[in-house]
């Protein structure tokens, strides 16, 4: 099926300060907006960005069938527009959809509406060395319907904003042992709002407590760390980069699959398994070298400096020679465009802003 993108811009474009933004709360001036119904996707386009008008009975609103995506393009050394990896996004958010019985989005409209989107937006991507500009595709059910079932209708939209660090400082997390964020057999792969929303409580419970996050442990034995807040955890112990693997109840994170491969390939000691909080408690008692950081889209890399375990309080390593940074630079290069793009993960789709 062709996808015709329509495209209606307005005549100002303005740019704020997008420095002085807090994450997420300025939009580009467009937006892209396609419509489901009748078993297929029509009336796509990208236009001037504006609020929806939705009935009270709109099915999302009442059972939670929504999915999104975190995706990011950068400004390159030689000013060209790179979006990081939209194939592994694109598959990711197909696996959320089938998850949670909304239709598919074929790969050209998927591709094309997030191109043209970031092209007409192409001023707001930030040239910035720490800036991106993010991507927020998602996908929300509409039919009118108060009844539980599974929506006929559906909005795939995508917007963006202007991003810059998403924590300003180091982290103190605390591991996880009543309140589980996904179950065997749950949503916990799936990009799906409910996901979030179900962590709001227990974090605001760390919150309160004086903690930015929570480490999340298995749902079975509440001892294996799951997440990092909203972000994959990761850990180097004594210089081995250790993750959860992915057992069905883990997002699987892009940064985290890219930082995986790029250690990999510079040689360092990559173990992908479960990793319990005892062993992170032996760990720090024998006087081990305990790196742990969040890994997201949106973060990249956030460090942790504490991590709370029952009623004490472990202090990781974030000095600046710490090899989380190291990977984490490595990521920048690529996606700066100064190191070869051997994996083929960049899209240059401008190559005339900030030139
Ligand atoms: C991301 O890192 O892209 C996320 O989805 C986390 C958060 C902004 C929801």
């Amino acid at each position: 099926m062709e996808h015709t993108i329509s495209i209606t811009t307005q005549a100002e474009r303005k740019v704020t300060d997008t420095k002085s933004v807090p994450f997420g709360k300025v939009p580009t001036e467009h937006m892209f907006i396609a419509e489901y119904s009748d078993g297929k996707w029509q009336n796509a386009k990208v236009v001037p960005f504006h609020d929806l008008t939705l009935s009270p009975l709109t099915l999302c609103l009442h059972y939670g069938q929504t999915v999104f995506e975190g995706m990011k393009a950068f400004v390159t050394r030689d000013g060209d527009i790179n979006i990081f990896r939209m194939d592994k996004h694109f598959d990711r958010f197909n696996k959320s959809l089938h998850r949670m019985c909304m239709p598919a989005v074929p790969q050209k409209l998927f591709m094309n509406a997030i191109k043209e989107l970031v092209t007409v937006d192409s001023d707001w991507v930030p040239k910035d060395e720490d800036g991106s500009l993010y991507i927020r595709p998602f996908m929300i059910a509409t039919e009118d319907r108060i009844g539980v079932k599974i929506s006929d209708e559906y909005l795939f939209m995508v917007v963006c904003s202007p991003a810059f660090q998403y924590y300003t400082k180091p982290l103190k997390v605390k591991v996880e042992t009543t309140y589980v964020r996904s179950a065997d057999g749950g949503t916990g792969t799936a990009k799906c709002g409910g996901n979030y929303g179900g962590a709001f409580y227990p974090t605001n419970l760390a919150k309160a407590e004086g903690f930015d996050q929570v480490l999340w442990t298995d749902s079975t034995h509440h001892e294996f760390i799951e997440e990092s807040g909203t972000m994959n955890a990761m850990f180097f112990i004594d210089n081995v980069l250790i993750t959860p693997e992915l057992s069905g109840t883990i997002l699987d994170g892009v940064t985290r699959d890219s930082l995986l491969t790029i250690a990999r390939e510079k040689g360092m000691n990559v173990e992908v398994r479960q990793i319990s909080y005892h062993e992170l408690i032996r760990a720090f008692e024998d006087g081990k070298r305990v790196e742990a950081f969040g890994a997201g889209t949106a973060a990249v890399v956030a460090p942790i400096e504490i991590i709370a375990i029952g009623h004490k309080e472990y202090h990781c390593y974030t000095g600046p020679d710490a090899t989380m940074f190291r990977l984490q630079k490595e990521l920048f290069d690529i996606r700066k465009g100064t190191v070869p793009d051997t994996h083929h993960w960049n899209n240059i789709i401008a190559n005339n802003t900030g030139k």
